[in-house]
């Protein structure tokens, strides 16, 4: 059953599905209406950089579908899923801000009606080894499970996705690439907070000390990026993880890599599009960045 929620009695409201079937019979007379669907897959907590993908949508599409979903089979910690922020009620009100049209809220056996084994073995051709891969095993192929999963049931025109978790897109992409997916996958740009610390829900598990010690990462990647025409990557990259290295915080891996390959490069003139990759454990917190140093 849908549940029809509109905010401070605008005029703009927006579906809500728990079922998949629910879902369907409403997307398909949107289909039937030849209106074209973006999607914008979530697992909640939302903040003004998931805002940032639904807006994007809803100017591109006419129907924008947004999917709050933890899905746990790309959790590789157990606290981290157990302690994964909820925030139902702001996440609702932020959507219809944003021009959401519908919001799809399934649980996990709608989702994974027979168990969270991956059927789906997909070869990412070494995307999936270096930085988040190795930190996170198994984590990018319940992403890539849950992602193609979510674009069979939503079967939308355009999926948004944020630059934010670069790995994860170029994995996602490869996925569209390799099964020849009918859809058209756009990347949007990181949404920063004033002081430069990429917008996350993980930022509100933040000590107030640690939340004034993170902007380092962003400062630290754009120091990079300021150091690139007179530093080779090696050394970019030894004094990234030196300036990260600070009480307080700890960081796993700084890499500048070829944005096709995610490979660490060692000359700058030998790739077309290079991205700097970073993360970093503050406290219990690990927060993930990245920053393009070079496009075409
Ligand atoms: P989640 O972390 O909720 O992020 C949902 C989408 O928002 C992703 O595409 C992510 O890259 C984007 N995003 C997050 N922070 C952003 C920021 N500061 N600026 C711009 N975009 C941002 O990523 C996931 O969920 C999951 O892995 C998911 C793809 C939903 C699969 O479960």
């Amino acid at each position: 059953m849908a549940r029809v929620i509109r905010f401070r009695n605008q005029l703009t409201a927006m579906y809500l599905f728990k079922k998949i079937a629910d879902l369907r019979h409403h997307l398909e007379r949107i289909n039937r209406a030849g209106k074209t669907i973006g999607f914008v897959p979530t697992m909640g907590a939302l903040h003004e950089g998931h805002a940032s993908l639904v807006r994007q949508s809803a100017e591109e599409t006419s129907c924008t579908v947004c999917s709050i979903f933890v899905n746990p089979t790309q959790f590789n910690e157990a606290t981290d899923l157990v302690k994964y922020p909820k925030t139902p009620e702001k996440d609702i009100a932020l959507l219809l801000d944003a021009g959401c049209s519908v919001l799809f809220i399934p649980d996990v056996a709608e989702v994974y009606p027979d168990g969270q084994r991956s059927a789906l073995h997909l070869d990412f051709g070494y995307l999936d080894q270096p930085m988040e891969g190795a930190y996170r095993p198994g984590h990018f192929v319940g992403v890539a499970q849950v992602v193609k999963r979510l674009l069979d049931i939503v079967q939308p025109d355009q999926l948004f996705m944020g630059q934010k978790d670069f790995q994860q897109f170029a994995i996602v992409q490869h996925m569209v690439t390799k099964l020849a997916l009918s859809v058209n996958l756009r990347m949007c740009p990181t949404v920063r907070e004033t002081d430069g610390l990429a917008m996350s829900s993980r930022n509100m598990r933040l000590t107030p000390a640690q939340r004034a010690l993170a902007p380092l990462i962003y400062q630290t990647l754009s120091q990079a990026k300021a150091n690139m025409h007179d530093q080779w990557p090696d050394a970019l990259k030894s004094a990234a993880m030196k300036a990260l290295s600070v009480p307080g915080m700890e960081p796993e891996y700084f890499e500048i890599v070829d944005s096709r390959t995610l490979q660490p490069i060692t000359i700058f003139e030998d790739h077309d599009m290079v991205v700097a990759c970073t993360a970093v454990r503050v406290g219990e917190v690990r927060l993930i960045d990245n920053l393009i140093l070079k496009t075409m």
